[in-house]
């Protein structure tokens, strides 16, 4: 069973030192694979001596040109191992790939649409074939992640290589629609996949894939949003392959007071009442913590939290009885977990928490929405609310909905 954590190096860049640090408490806390987020809009964060472009330093103020060296990642890779971990990198295609298009614009729809890879183009297989063979050379694992997340279709929908291809691809099945974009991103998914499988590597994506009819159920499937949920079960039924990454449970990049660590705890592979651990496609699961901050920031983060999802411990006391020891070693190397009597907030402490939190993101997620998402939901007090309740119980929102009043929620997100 894959027991898994992933980081984002794409938004923060970690010294060695410190990736090795995370590694070391994460395989304390009893993980087997590290996803290695490598590549996203705001950097290519490894070297590629064949596309040495991709991680250059002056091509855009956001991509600060930080890259962990082949070697380096050798080095990790290695560290790893000799704790039992085995490394998937992830690099991301078509989507969250405004650093590779800002390297390479001909990889574009057309040079001024950098927000997505065009797959109409057969030079764009020829770029990617060279691309991951060599990135596949560096890793020893048997995964390779593609991403596939938030692809924004509009810059498909523009260019003429795009239709072209889509046009082909729907007449080749009388069950696809002309104008369903979702099969080029199927169609490109499974492209790679096949030349990764020449690599001898399985591909993974995540789980806004399944929305693309043609995809191919050979490619392992990262569940983490619920916009794609009821694809599941189908794909699961048909013997597909899946890891479990749900956003609400398993992202410890949102606070305690959204995701406190009983919660964590208590996590089961389940998606609107539906289990899906008794499924032989059923891979395993996987936490992950998104976005740049340094490492103090994700020692509080991601620790105990980790340790709750691995735990093997028959119930919750005995679990955090257990963890005494582990604070006092991890203080001893001058590393600061979440306070243990911080970790499951209630009342007051946890509204307060939750509602900076939102607001905070809601105004970063404007600028994300506009970029990666079409027809983007409003960020007004109706998506807040309805992303709200998918974290919390039903018997928490009479409290929840009292305290968007008492600070006046939907005039602080439309601002
Ligand atoms: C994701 O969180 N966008 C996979
Ligand atoms: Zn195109």
């Amino acid at each position: 069973m894959i027991k898994g954590l992933m980081i984002d190096s794409a938004r923060h860049f970690w010294t060695i030192d410190d990736v090795l640090k995370i590694i070391a408490q994460a395989a304390i806390s009893g993980i087997n694979t590290l996803h290695w987020h490598l590549t996203d809009d705001q950097g290519w964060r490894i070297e590629s001596k064949t596309f040495p472009k991709l991680h250059s330093t002056d091509y855009s103020a956001q991509c600060n040109g930080e890259f962990y060296s082949q070697d380096s990642i050798r080095e990790i890779i290695n560290y790893a191992a000799q704790l039992h971990i085995e490394i998937i990198p992830e690099i991301e295609i078509p989507g969250h790939s405004h650093a590779l298009l800002t390297a390479y614009p001909e990889l574009g729809c057309s040079d001024d649409a950098r927000a997505i890879i065009c797959p109409g183009k057969e030079s764009t297989f020829t770029f990617l074939e060279e691309l991951f063979a060599e990135m596949c050379s560096i890793f020893p694992g048997k995964y390779f992640h593609i991403g596939g997340d938030e692809a924004p279709k509009g810059g498909w929908r523009k260019c003429s290589h795009c239709r072209k291809k889509l046009a082909e691809i729907a007449d080749e099945n009388s069950a696809y629609d002309k104008n369903d974009y979702e099969l080029l991103q199927g169609y490109m998914a499974n492209r790679v996949h096949a030349l990764l499988k020449k690599q001898g590597k399985q591909t993974i994506c995540w789980n806004d894939a399944l929305a693309a009819k043609n995809l191919d159920t050979d490619i392992i499937i990262q569940y983490w949003t619920a916009q794609y949920a009821d694809l599941m079960k189908p794909f699961a039924e048909k013997g597909g392959r899946f890891i479990m990454s749900d956003m609400f449970h398993l992202y410890l990049d949102y606070p305690y007071s959204m995701t406190p660590l009983k919660k964590v705890f208590d996590y089961k592979p389940i998606i609107k009442g539906h289990d899906f651990s008794n499924y032989p496609g059923f891979l395993g699961i996987e936490a992950c913590r998104w976005g740049g901050e340094p490492l103090p920031q994700m020692m509080d983060t991601l620790f105990p939290r980790l340790d709750a999802l691995f735990s093997t411990a028959s119930d919750y006391n005995t679990f955090t009885d257990s963890l005494k020891k582990r604070y006092r070693d991890a203080e001893n190397e001058g590393l600061h977990f979440h306070p243990l009597d911080k970790c499951d907030p209630e009342g007051e402490e946890r509204q307060k928490e939750t509602f900076a939190f939102m607001i905070n993101m809601n105004a970063k997620m404007n600028q994300d929405a506009i970029q990666h998402m079409e027809n983007s939901p409003a960020q007004n007090k109706d998506f807040v609310e309805s992303f709200i309740k998918y974290f919390f119980e039903p018997s928490d929102m009479e409290w929840l909905e009292g305290f968007m009043k008492k600070i006046g929620y939907s005039n602080a997100v439309s601002k």
